[in-house]
């Protein structure tokens, strides 16, 4: 029986599933890695430990199904996107990737867009400069690191640098060239006009297929870690996304998928590429050939919980430790008991600046409205609210551009906890459903290696074939009336407060904190 092995290169750790020709799941396997942040607005990982988590977790997978390693009929990478990783000529890594969340390019996004003109930038590329996008990254490097820059030969995306690993050759595919800003977007190539306004080799680009194309296959090295054999196809695969909404059945209209990882993103299909004028969307291809997507970025969703979890939970995971649960599952507990609005308290969730729709690196994390009645759980209720009034920022814009909207599917770490399953229904106003399949991007690309391997013949073939709605949140009309009254109030906040934020990170930084 052959068998397919989905790969995603995340930014808290490396995913990978292995799936039987039927799309059922054999076995899943996690391994994490750190995130530096060596300065305020920085953040960085070392692609050696993607490379170290795929080998390890592949080997994972294949141990706990108890599978013959020659069986693997294909491979599928999706990763975290926009990430810059910088190659010599020996493909030796020169510094570490620098990753989506990373708001040190303030500077490179206004040059990009004074130098190349806003609207110009939209007809080439179809989306603005934003500080989370490679362009920038690289004239950052350029301009700081010349000795690195100088020494680059290719610029990869955290997926196609393991690919480099398990083949030895480069390529990309569409989706995650689209959050590169150096890629046209409408017509699918490289765009060699920007490229060259702004002075960027072509070469430095690895060559770019659709996602479901095979590109490069796995080498002997990689045969020698694994067992599978060497010359197994990988196919393009796709930005986490891409690969997530493919993961969630989202490549129609109508459907349209809200996910709470890390970062939160609202994501829609469109047969014909849509652009928000004022580009507070990203309009990206989307891994189903010849078809977009448009999507809504919060930088820190789930990334706000992590924080919470991380730096106040100290019980939550004593008791995780002890009973072998999630933290997060103790955590909204808390939530429960506070009513829904948290009696007044408000939480911003821009902990690591804001894309979508304010595209602000200076925009910090608050709590609003704290009185003497509020406690902690009303604190982790604002924080579930809040980052879902992000996520309805995004929705609204959507809406706005009557890109349909008839279903909304819910994934990610937010969508396992059913507080926030119902809070997301009576925030965005619309019932909301979850699927069988929650492994999002992972299992996306298995899906994609899978249609690649000729095991479906299509990607909408492999979704109808695997996925199917497991259950609904309908929304509850009277707290659906709460949240709207807040709703306004949370927007208005970010407008009265955008000023100090900016003066906030000048001081920080003239204080050399
Ligand atoms: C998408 C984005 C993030 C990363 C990390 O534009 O920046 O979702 O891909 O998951």
């Amino acid at each position: 029986m052959g068998t397919l092995i989905g790969i995603d290169v995340g930014t808290s750790g490396t995913k990978t599933l292995l799936l039987d020709q039927s799309g059922t799941i054999l076995a899943s396997a996690t391994v994490a890695y750190p995130l530096s942040q060596p300065k305020p607005l920085w953040s960085e990982q070392e692609p050696q430990d993607w490379w170290d988590a795929t080998v390890k977790s592949v080997r994972e997978v294949l141990d706990q199904a108890g599978s013959d390693p020659r069986e693997v009929k294909g491979l599928g990478l999706s990763g975290q996107m926009h990430g810059a990783c910088f190659l010599d000529h020996a493909g030796t890594v020169l510094r570490p990737a620098i990753l989506w969340n990373d708001q040190r390019t303030a500077a490179e996004c206004d040059e990009i867009t004074s130098k190349v003109g806003a609207d110009k930038l939209i007809e080439l590329v179809a989306n603005p400069a934003l500080t989370g996008f490679t362009a920038p990254k690289i004239l950052w490097v350029r301009k700081h690191e010349p000795d690195v820059y100088e020494k680059t030969k290719k610029i990869l995306l955290p997926k196609d640098y393991v690919r480099y690993r398990l083949s030895g050759e480069f390529a990309t595919e569409v989706s995650d060239a689209s959050g590169t800003l150096l890629f046209d977007v409408k017509n699918r190539t490289w765009s060699y006009e920007l490229l060259s306004i702004l002075q960027i080799d072509k070469d430095l680009l690895p060559p770019c297929a659709e996602s479901i194309v095979p590109t490069t296959k796995t080498n002997a090295a990689f045969e020698e870690l694994t067992g599978i054999q060497a010359g197994t196809s990988i196919v393009g695969g796709g930005g986490d996304q891409a690969a997530g909404a493919v993961g969630n059945g989202i490549v129609k209209p109508g459907v349209i998928s809200a996910t709470m990882g890390t970062s939160g993103v609202m994501f829609a299909h469109a047969d014909e590429m849509a652009v928000d004028p004022q580009g507070r969307l990203h309009t990206f291809c989307h891994a189903v050939p010849g078809k977009w997507h448009v999507m809504g970025v919060v930088l820190a969703a789930g990334g706000s919980m992590q924080w919470f979890r991380n730096n106040l939970a100290d019980v939550e995971s004593v008791l995780a430790g002890h009973t072998g649960r999630d933290a997060y599952e103790f955590i909204t507990l808390g939530a429960a008991r506070a009513p829904p609005g948290a009696e007044g308290l408000l939480f911003l969730p821009y902990l690591t600046g804001e894309r979508t729709p304010h595209a602000d690196p200076f925009a910090r994390g608050c709590f609003i409205g704290l009185t003497t009645r509020h406690t902690r759980n009303h604190l982790i209720r604002a924080i579930m609210e809040g980052a879902t009034f992000a996520m309805r920022d995004s929705l609204e814009i959507i809406r706005a551009m009557n890109v349909p909207v008839e279903q909304i599917r819910l994934s990610g770490g937010g969508a396992r906890s059913r507080l926030w399953r119902q809070i997301q229904a009576d925030i965005y106003g619309q019932d909301c459903c979850t699927i069988n399949a929650a492994e999002g991007p992972a299992f996306g690309v298995a899906l994609l290696a899978g249609v690649g391997a000729g095991v479906w013949s299509s990607i909408e073939q492999a979704c109808e074939a695997t996925i199917e709605v497991v259950d609904r949140n309908a929304v509850d009309a009277a707290t659906q009336a709460v949240y709207d009254r807040f709703y306004p109030i949370y927007g208005a906040l970010y407008t009265a407060l955008k000023e100090q934020f900016r003066k906030i990170a000048d001081a920080v930084e003239v204080t050399g904190m």
